[in-house]
């Protein structure tokens, strides 16, 4: 007879998805078995995607939640920034449409003195990703090593790139994976995959900005409040500072979906124009960083130190720094016609008056995917230029026949079914609707 029968007992992935299929709660152990397996290839896609799709319907529970994030972040490296003067702050969103603010905070933060490292993502779900976006430049590289990730940052102060082999692994593999599963908006999943990255990065203090709204993966408050809550609890027990930002994802955020288009909105807040709500969350989330990063005593002095680095241009000045840095065209900055666009424009208009009262967002996204400017399987290219143009927003007036969306396009595949989706993602009543809610509705963890 053996002593030590568990000591014959071999982990196996069939036997951790039954488990969790069947409600069960995972040790570390058996965690950190998954996570490094499959990093390392030795568990197939397919079983990783049974067990997300498990976790997903059963959830996972606080020590779980501890376990996955740790055993992604230690997948890879930690940098240690600590050779770079200066306080290193980050911002990180759940993901919406439209959400390009990294691209305009970064420069505006990196201007204002402090040291961005950005690991960023491509896009998940219906929502785009910054990596996305910024490939959309000529030239722009968003795989840096770490020697020339730390080469750009010691430089010019941000640097934005994506999970690599080295820094979070675990999560660049099953990033990718979780958005051809449907398997993203869970709150254990999103946690460890943003703080993995997010913690990997040598930062000092992060920002988040939850998301919640029609076009968010939390789509009830309460759900962005607990993600928000286990996110910075995350931050704080690994000795971060952090906070995070409950904004509102009822409609896209500027005017501008897709890739390309997202850039040139971008560039024009950093050129002290573009829409208000994108500029003020951008100031907003600058401020903030400031103030985590010490770099100003309070928050207004943040706001003002922002709009300053805005109204100064020396924002725009570390934005074309930054992409030439790291490969690309900067002079997309002055011609926006050096970026991808579409050949084809179609107009989505309104069949009713009324009033603008709502809109179901996430479907604006599903539409933008469906045009190519997503992916539906792993290894589907984006195609960069095409993009859709919002010309009415939540409490908007419109007549019969108004534009409400222009779509721009390269092939007609898929136009109609993306149109359809964008008429019937509008909701027109005969009444003037309550103002929409604030664009930041409460912040947790100052
Ligand atoms: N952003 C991420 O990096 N991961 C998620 O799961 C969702 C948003």
């Amino acid at each position: 007879m053996l002593a030590f029968p568990f000591l014959l007992y071999r982990m196996r992935a069939v036997d951790l998805i039954r488990k969790k299929r069947d409600s069960g709660e995972h040790s570390r152990e058996e965690i950190d078995f998954l996570i490094s397996g499959y990093t390392r290839g030795e568990i197939p896609d397919y079983q990783m995607a049974a067990w997300l799709m498990a976790a997903w319907i059963r959830g996972l529970n606080r020590s779980e939640l501890a376990a996955l994030t740790e055993s992604m972040l230690y997948s890879g490296e930690v940098v240690n920034l600590s050779d770079l003067p200066g306080k290193k702050v980050d911002k990180h969103s759940t993901g919406g449409v439209g959400d390009k603010t990294s691209l305009i905070l970064a420069p505006i933060v990196a201007a204002g003195g402090l040291t961005v490292p950005m690991i960023s993502g491509r896009g998940l779900g219906h929502t785009g990703g910054t990596l996305d976006k910024l490939e959309s430049i000529p030239g722009f590289n968003t795989a840096l090593t770490l020697e020339e990730f730390r080469r750009v940052l010691k430089e010019c102060g941000m640097a934005l790139i994506g999970q690599t082999a080295e820094i979070a692994p675990a999560d660049k593999k099953i990033y990718a994976l979780r958005d051809a599963t449907s398997t993203v908006e869970n709150i254990g999943l999103i946690c460890a995959s943003i703080m993995s990255k997010k913690l990997a990065e040598g930062i000092d203090a992060l920002v988040l900005d939850v998301k919640t709204g029609s076009g968010a993966f939390m789509q009830k408050e309460a759900d962005a409040v607990l993600l928000a809550e286990v996110m910075v609890d995350t931050a704080k027990r690994m000795g971060k500072k952090a906070v995070a930002l409950i904004t509102d994802m009822d409609q896209p955020l500027g005017r501008l979906a897709g890739h390309s288009h997202e850039v040139i909105e971008s560039i024009e807040v950093l050129k002290n124009r573009g829409p208000k709500d994108l500029r003020d969350l951008s100031i907003e989330l600058s401020a903030w960083m400031f103030f985590l990063g010490e770099r100003t005593k309070n928050l207004d002095e943040g706001r003002r130190l922002a709009e300053m680095m805005v109204s100064t241009g020396q924002a725009l000045e570390k934005f074309r720094e930054g992409i030439r840095l790291q490969g690309g065209d900067e002079r997309v900055v002055e011609d926006y016609e050096r970026l991808p666009q579409a050949r084809l424009r179609a107009e989505v208009l309104s069949e009713s008056q009324g009033y603008v009262a709502a809109t179901n967002c996430m479907e604006f996204g599903i539409a933008l995917a469906m045009l190519g400017g997503g992916r539906e399987k792993k290894e589907d290219k984006i195609d960069h230029g095409v993009a859709l143009e919002f010309h009415k927003r939540i409490g908007d007036r419109v007549e019969k026949n108004e534009p409400l969306v222009s779509i721009f396009y390269n092939s007609d595949a898929r136009l109609s079914e993306a149109r359809a989706l964008i008429a019937n993602a509008f909701s027109i009543s005969e009444k003037s609707p309550a103002k929409p809610s604030t664009l930041v509705r409460s912040v947790l963890g100052a």
